[in-house]
């Protein structure tokens, strides 16, 4: 059967399926198949017309039905169900539809709305084909060949669940298998996203399309005065590389026996899964949920006018008061809430921007009265967590390991492995600081489940004196985080020679979780470690 599809497939593609397809099989994989790589041209997005698709809308999911709480049967929950399948989609008017994951039809997936304190089950459905769209590493931790190609585990990032519902790596599940989750939504409103966790080839997983919003709300939030209905627009951006036919294309490395690279970067960013949308708009306040998808590309959002965007929330929910920022920085894995203000662009067409000129989709402003109304100049306090609450500090190192020929091998979190002992073990109902001392070349944006943090300071030390003397020597003091970032968060930039402080209290449930670089080749190479929070009293 699947041998079949396959061919089915290949026929659909002339001469271009090894490029991006992945290999059948070890005994018929050769080494011809990566030459396609080079040979298929890659869509150079500047050739397309410009804002002649709207902005979708991602659909917001519906449930099932109910069902009863696994850990109290007498209360009822609303049961959705979300099926990941093969689609077909198309990002531009004037490209092909590209073979892409998503979930109950499209990618982004439905966003999952809810209300804090009221708990749901989602169940997770592997409808994906046998084979996979990209090229499967076999040399990768927990990608080996005994492994099948096509498996998926789901996980609410950002999400404080137990961990029977955290979607563990190894916890993987095959097309045709289900598994159900529990959320219990006990925490601040936020905007979280839920991807595909599966070792070893996540980063191929959520290339494919497997990612979309979940959106807590609550009622002190529902009282502020932000924009809402039509003018709450959730925007998701991932940058991709599609073929001249309009398929999605993942690099391989020259080394046919390990494809395996260390950071893709595509060329076209898609937003809700358009290249170049437009957006109409009323001369009014819109508030934008942000998340960068993307596997490692960092962006820096601007408005086209110059105009600061007012930030008023990050990962884990609102700033205490928005900041007015002319850039908002959003790594992967990254959220940020934000008010744009049109009132005063009656009749103009602004672009939203990820660089200094690269532009990723235009606000077409009506004409008319403006309706921008009041907006809140306080949002939610932040209480900060204090260092003298801290039962414990972790110096965790970030470190790159190299081939004697200068490429990049593997990266690791406190020099340990993914299958060696837990070394993380915090106790339920503490606080920790753990010090991240970035002694590689590049921001990793470092991220925890299950709880919320956040970040004390940034500090620049000596990486030569530590790599010979295994000691911290500071050259400069401590520096705080950016107002941007002066909020909950869930995922912190790492920044090269500074260890970066984060404090968190380990609070909601026991048990095995994992924290890892959102840097998603760096995650699949073992840049992920599981972490243990005991029960109080082991
Ligand atoms: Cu976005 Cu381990 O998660
Ligand atoms: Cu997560
Ligand atoms: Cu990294």
């Amino acid at each position: 059967m699947s041998a079949l599809s396959g061919a089915g497939l290949a026929k659909s593609l002339p001469g271009a399926a090894g490029a991006f397809l992945s290999l059948p099989t070890s005994e018929t994989a050769s080494p011809h198949a990566f030459q396609f790589a080079a040979s298929v041209e890659t869509l150079d997005p500047d050739k397309l017309k410009r804002y002649v698709d709207p902005l979708p809308i991602i659909e917001i999911a519906r449930p099932a039905g109910t069902r009863s709480n696994p850990a109290n049967p007498a209360e009822k929950l609303p049961f959705y169900r979300m099926v990941m399948s093969e689609i077909e989609s198309s990002a531009h008017r004037d490209l092909k539809p590209a073979r892409t994951w998503g979930f109950n039809g499209s990618s982004p997936g439905q966003v999952i709305e809810v209300q804090r304190g009221r708990g749901v089950l989602v169940e997770w459905v592997n409808d994906l084909p046998h084979r996979h769209l990209f090229t499967i590493d076999h040399k990768l931790m927990g990608a080996e060949r005994d492994k099948p190609d096509v498996r998926s585990v789901v996980h609410l990032h950002g999400a404080k669940v137990p961990p029977e519902s955290d979607g563990y790596p190894e916890s993987w599940f095959l097309p045709g298998k289900s598994s159900i989750c529990h959320y219990p939504n006990l925490q601040d409103p936020c905007t979280l996203w839920y991807h595909d966790h599966a070792m070893g080839i996540n980063r191929l997983n959520i290339y494919a399309g497997l990612l979309g919003l979940y959106i807590i709300r609550d009622e002190v939030e529902d009282a502020l005065d932000l924009p809402r209905g039509e003018y709450e627009v959730p925007l998701v951006l991932c940058d991709r590389k599609f073929s001249e036919d309009g398929q999605l294309m993942y690099d391989v490395s020259p080394n046919p026996d390990a494809p395996w690279i260390s950071e893709f970067y595509g060329n076209a960013t898609l937003v809700n899964g358009k290249l170049f949308p437009y957006l109409e708009v009323k001369p009014a306040r819109y508030r934008f949920r942000m998340l960068n998808g993307s596997n490692a590309q960092f962006f820096n959002l601007t408005l086209s006018s110059g105009e600061p965007i007012a930030m008023i929330g990050t990962d884990q929910g609102l700033l205490p008061a928005p900041v007015p920022a002319k850039i908002v920085p959003l790594g992967p894995g990254e959220r940020a809430d934000l008010v744009i203000d049109f009132s005063k662009s009656s009749g103009q067409q602004l672009t939203l921007k990820i660089g200094p000129v690269e532009e990723i989709m235009q606000f077409r402003v009506a004409r008319g009265r403006s309706t921008g109304g009041s907006f809140p100049e306080r949002l939610r306090p932040v209480v900060p967590i204090s260092e003298t609450s801290a039962v414990r500090t972790r110096e965790l190192t970030l470190r790159e390991y190299k081939s004697p020929k200068g490429e990049s091998m593997t990266m690791l979190l406190g020099g340990a492995h993914w299958d060696m002992p837990v070394t993380e073990t915090p106790t339920l109902d503490t606080v920790e600081i753990w010090s991240l001392i970035n002694l590689t070349e590049d921001v990793h944006p470092i991220h925890l489940h299950l709880v919320r943090f956040q970040i004390l300071d940034r500090r620049p030390f000596d990486q030569f004196h530590y790599f010979m003397k295994g000691e911290l020597k500071y050259l400069g003091a401590p520096l705080p985080p950016d107002p941007r970032e002066a909020g909950w968060k869930d995922t912190v930039s790492a920044h090269p020679q500074m260890v970066t402080r984060i404090i968190a209290r380990f609070e909601g449930y026991a048990g095995r979780y994992v924290w890892h670089c959102h840097i998603l080749e760096h995650e699949d190479n073992e840049m992920m470690r599981p972490f243990e929070v005991l029960g109080a009293g082991t």
